[in-house]
């Protein structure tokens, strides 16, 4: 951080934008998200997340973001592939039109079916990170894009894998993948992302919980489902006795 970083105010968000955020009202269906950087491990508890809820009978789906419909794919192969420099609002604006039109395609329809959970893939705070904080356009330009409905809708829980530079890059280097648009970008750019979740979760105390990604897969997955059982039975019918099933 620069000398002067100290001495920058922090952003003002007003409280009527934050609470303009919360998650969709269905009986019994659930909206989860996963975040974190390149190497974070979100791909294995992804997958570790729908087997343990398909085991307790829930449908699951996972969605990528961008991506999820016809429309947002084409979008996510214009931004990923493009070798032109985008201005940071093309991004943002990018995201969340592919955003709105899967919450209306897809996330909305399917959570209205009880016993589904939707698993995204990157959500909202992708955007607040790469294009708020990476990018400078600022966390709150970026949540009044996402002001009105149905881009106001936040998961139940977003689980943000936590990973150092280091790791990040030994990971990158041993899965040796081709590199994207955002991913080809210097070590300046890895720290802001991991600045950025820092700010983010300060903003959404309540939905984000935060993972060592540190740990070894079954530690991490361990806390992850501890949540998932707090949350379900949270939602779960009360008994007569007051329990809940
Ligand atoms: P993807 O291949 O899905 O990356 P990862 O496997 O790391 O999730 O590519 C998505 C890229 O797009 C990723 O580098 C993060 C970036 N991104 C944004 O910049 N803003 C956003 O709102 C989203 C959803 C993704």
């Amino acid at each position: 951080m620069g000398f002067w970083a100290f001495f920058l105010p922090m952003e003002h968000i007003p409280q009527e934008l934050l609470q303009s955020f919360r998650p969709p009202a269905f009986h019994h269906s659930y909206f989860l998200s996963f975040e974190g950087i390149e190497g974070s491990g979100k791909t294995t508890q992804i997958r570790r997340t729908k087997e343990f809820l398909e085991e307790r009978n829930f449908r699951v789906l996972i969605l990528r973001e961008p991506g999820g419909t016809t429309f947002g794919e084409h979008l996510r192969q214009a931004v990923l592939s493009t070798t032109t420099q985008l201005h940071p609002l093309a991004e943002a604006y990018l995201f969340a039109a592919s955003r709105a039109q899967l919450l209306h395609e897809v996330v909305m329809k399917e959570l209205s079916i009880p016993n589904t959970v939707v698993i995204c893939d990157r959500y909202i705070d992708s955007t607040l990170v790469y294009q708020g904080k990476a990018r400078n356009l600022g966390h709150r330009l970026v949540l009044e894009i996402h002001q009105h409905f149905p881009l106001n809708l936040t998961p139940h829980i977003t689980f943000f894998l936590e990973i150092g530079l280091k790791t990040s890059k030994d990971r990158q280097r041993i899965r040796n993948n081709p590199k994207d648009y955002f991913e080809g970008q210097g070590e300046g750019f890895y720290r802001k992302l991991i600045e950025g979740y820092q700010e983010v979760r300060e903003l959404f105390p309540a939905r984000i919980f935060t993972l060592d990604g540190e740990l070894v897969p079954d530690e991490v997955f361990a806390k992850i489902q501890q949540q998932l059982i707090g949350l379900i039975k949270a939602d779960a019918p009360v008994e007569k006795d007051g329990s809940r099933s």
